[in-house]
């Protein structure tokens, strides 16, 4: 099992080493090495099991240091990055040379993000390299939200796991590119639709075609619990058989005639919030239980109800 600490100079010493670590963000937990060495980039794609296709996201602390990674910062990207950085946003820019190839998967372009959490800060602060971090969970599976559910699964395959408590955000970055006057959000995440409007204008939406070259990790079935989920677009719907060996992820009730046991519920207090924060929590609780299979409603298709709708759409997906 890995080390689990608050150790930030341990953290600094094993990456400088182009070793991997848990590392905790505000979206999900990331498995993190050095973003510029190619040996410590292989080592994040073949520990997660992640195919080389699938380009990974470079953390940062400053947008000054980004600068030196990337060719050009256009206007747009600025002004969200301004309104939105440290937050739960990345940006696709036009790499530098220095940022290898396989990094980004062979794309011109790379994702950046500054994530807003003290001790990653601190931590990326104290390193002249950025960060390639993906989520850390197996390829596939429900990306992490606290340092143990990094280790439940990774915990054999790397040292250490820097202990930043629960995720406050719990769903990944929103992902946005550019294409001449275009914003594109690729994936929808942690900064809602309506707050990037406010500052980007109409933006594209493009986050479901698995096609699609810009996001080749959107894939249609993705953050799946091993028990096969079921989506209701209403609680009317569901369904009457089993009901004894049903799992619920439920939203602010539970639903009746089921045993509580089996029952988590997203947000206690009614927020979208709040159903982000607990969502894959959730979901791997219940995956632990001995049941048939789980059941969910779909949320408003407000806020970070859409970015969680996604989730559970691919979760649920074959
Ligand atoms: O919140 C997050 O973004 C978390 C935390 C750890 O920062 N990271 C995360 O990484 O979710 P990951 O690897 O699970 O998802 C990254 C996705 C890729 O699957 C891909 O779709 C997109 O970001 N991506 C990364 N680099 C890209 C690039 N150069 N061009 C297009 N898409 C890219
Ligand atoms: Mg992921």
């Amino acid at each position: 099992m890995a080390e689990i600490s608050t150790d930030i100079a341990k953290a600094k010493a094993l990456l400088e080493n182009n070793q991997l670590i848990g590392f905790p963000t505000e979206t999900v937990y990331g498995l993190a090495g050095n973003a510029l060495n190619e040996e410590a980039v292989v080592e994040i794609f073949k520990v997660k099991n992640r195919p080389y296709f699938d380009p990974l996201i470079i953390h940062s602390h400053s947008l000054e240091k980004i600068r030196t990674w990337v060719e050009e910062i256009p206007p747009q990207a600025l002004a969200l990055a301004e309104a939105f950085w440290p937050g739960p946003l990345t940006l696709l820019l036009e790499k530098k040379d220095i940022v290898p190839d396989l990094t980004t998967s062979g794309s011109p372009k790379v994702a950046v993000r500054i994530p807003n959490h003290a001790l990653s800060l601190q931590l990326l602060a104290s390193l002249d390299f950025p960060l390639a971090a993906p989520s850390a969970n197996p390829f596939g599976y429900i990306s992490p939200t606290t340092a143990q559910h990094v280790n439940d699964q990774l915990g054999d395959k790397i040292p250490f796991i820097l202990d930043g408590g629960p995720s406050q955000i719990g769903i990944e970055s929103t992902i946005i590119g550019f294409e001449e006057d275009q914003t594109i959000v690729y994936r929808l995440g942690g900064k809602a639709l309506e707050e990037i409007e406010r500052v980007a204008g109409k933006v594209q939406l493009m986050p479901h075609s698995s096609s699609n070259p810009q996001a080749p990790g959107m894939l249609k079935s993705h953050y799946a619990p091993k028990a096969k989920l079921t989506l209701l677009n209403d609680w009317s719907e569901m369904p009457a058989i089993n009901k004894q060996s049903l799992g619920v992820l439920g939203f602010d009730q539970y639903v009746p005639n089921i045993p509580k046991e089996n029952q988590r519920l997203l947000a206690p207090h009614g927020t979208l919030e709040e159903a982000a924060r607990n969502l894959f929590s959730a979901l791997r609780e219940l995956d632990k239980l001995p049941i048939s299979g789980i059941v969910t409603c779909l949320l408003p298709a407000q806020g970070l109800g859409r970015a969680i709708n996604d989730r559970l759409k691919r979760a649920a997906a074959e």
